[in-house]
């Protein structure tokens, strides 16, 4: 299962509340293990070998697997669906399609990571191309998180 969405959207509250600690693959949380803080974005690569590796496992015995990244580049997202693929797994994508103001009021609010606004503004733009790009990916089931708006089933499994 990917959570597609910018920083602060609210996947990893979305993931937490939704599944177990052990399913959830978090870029944030490999980097916190792999450099002491979850920001660093030079433990980036290395995270997300692990998190490839991790993913790989999992789908190899085919247990659910919830990957807590951006993903909105679609090389990223296209070696997820590899690997499930190879393995004979669905894939299920839930992308949070948050108006603008959302998005920053969310990151604006955050106790922990706030991100800076030309970064976040960057990721908003990719987030648009990649709502766009989505339907077309051959997922399983997608549904997108809109504001106020209880999960909207884009495409049925
Ligand atoms: P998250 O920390 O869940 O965002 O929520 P994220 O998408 O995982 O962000 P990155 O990619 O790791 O950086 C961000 C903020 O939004 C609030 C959370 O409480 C948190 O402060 N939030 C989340 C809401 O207010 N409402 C929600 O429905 C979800
Ligand atoms: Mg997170």
């Amino acid at each position: 299962m990917l959570l597609i969405g910018p920083a602060g959207a609210g996947k990893s509250t979305f993931a937490a509340a939704h599944f177990k600690p052990v399913e959830i693959v978090s870029s944030d949380h490999l980097r916190g293990l792999l450099a002491n803080d979850p920001a660093d974005q030079s433990a980036s690569a290395d995270a997300f070998r692990i998190l490839t590796m991790i993913v790989t496992g999992r789908m190899k015995r085919g247990l659910l697997t919830v990957v807590d990244a951006t993903s909105l580049r679609a090389a990223d997202r296209a070696r997820y669906r590899g690997i499930a693929a190879r393995y004979g797994g669905p894939v299920v994508a839930i992308a949070f399609d948050l108006s603008p103001a959302t998005y920053h009021a969310r990151n604006r609010g955050r106790a922990d990571r706030v991100v800076a606004e030309d970064v976040l503004e960057r990721q908003i733009d990719d987030m648009a191309r990649t709502v766009a790009a989505l339907p077309s990916e051959g997922y399983s089931a997608l549904y997108l998180v809109r504001d106020d708006e209880p999960l909207e089933v884009a495409r049925g499994a």
